[in-house]
């Protein structure tokens, strides 16, 4: 059976990974978290002094990017791979409040976007892999066989979000979490650089109303059909 590509986009908290985990998992294909790596990015950017409450160096960023070595693992008990910062696992530091409060800043910056783009295309490189985030299906594989974008209500998502960040142990309020979603879809889809917006051949999908496994099916049942067009 041919491999294909499979890009997933949308605004935050939307499902994205929990879907592209499920498919890569069926398929045995490889999944990759792209929203990880500018998450990564960010905290390399908090933990040296970059980004303080009122003040991103953004030039300092980009000098200091080659010193930054972003990497995945495979971890055999959680099916998925783990996101690593010059050598360290940072897959929990990274889901902070804090951290999704700057990531869209950096994530606007185009030196950032530039070094991230390129692993994720060698990470795609030989087909065979489920990626999610916001320019997948738009700029890192535009060709990719099957696009799907991700919709449902802010107020839906962030209580998705915070019940999440909650159930961790986070303490935060669930308002901190609606302002952050806000503002990540404001950020992220007026940015000049790879903006959020829907590939025009991707198939959008609101899931506010739909559990977990109703998405599944509704998504399994796109991948089964794009395979059927590759053979
Ligand atoms: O999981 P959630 O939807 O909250 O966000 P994420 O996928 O972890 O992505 C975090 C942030 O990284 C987004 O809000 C974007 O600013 C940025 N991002 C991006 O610009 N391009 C991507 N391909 C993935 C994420
Ligand atoms: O990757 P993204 O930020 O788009 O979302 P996620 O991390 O996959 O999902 C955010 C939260 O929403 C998770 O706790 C999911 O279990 C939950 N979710 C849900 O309850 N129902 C859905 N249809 C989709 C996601």
């Amino acid at each position: 059976m041919n491999k294909i590509t499979i890009a997933i986009d949308g605004v935050s908290s939307t499902g994205k990974s929990t879907i592209a985990k499920q498919i890569a998992k069926y398929l045995g294909y490889i999944y990759v978290d792209s929203g990880a790596m500018y998450r990564a990015v960010t905290l390399y950017a908090m933990q040296n002094g970059l980004i303080t409450t009122n003040d991103f160096n953004v030039e300092a960023l980009i000098y200091q990017l080659k010193n930054v070595e972003i990497s995945f693992k495979y971890n055999e008990a959680l099916g998925f791979a783990e996101v690593y910062l010059n050598g360290s696992n940072v897959e929990r530091s990274i889901r902070t409040l804090e951290v999704s409060g700057f990531v869209s800043k950096v994530a606007a910056v185009s030196e950032v976007r530039q070094k991230l783009v390129a692993i994720q295309q060698q990470l795609g490189k030989d087909k065979g892999v489920v990626m999610d985030g916001r320019d997948i299906g738009t700029v890192v594989f535009p060709n990719a066989e099957l696009k799907i974008f991700m919709t449902a209500s802010a107020e839906t998502r962030a209580q998705r979000r915070y019940k999440e960040l909650t159930d961790r142990g986070d303490k935060i309020t669930y308002e901190s979490v609606l302002k952050n979603v806000q503002e990540r879809d404001y950020l992220d889809s007026t940015r000049k650089d790879s903006p959020l917006i829907k590939a025009d051949d991707a198939i959008e999908i609101d899931n506010s109303t739909l559990s977990l496994n109703e998405q599944f099916d509704k998504v399994l049942g796109l991948v089964k059909m794009t395979l059927e067009d590759t053979e």
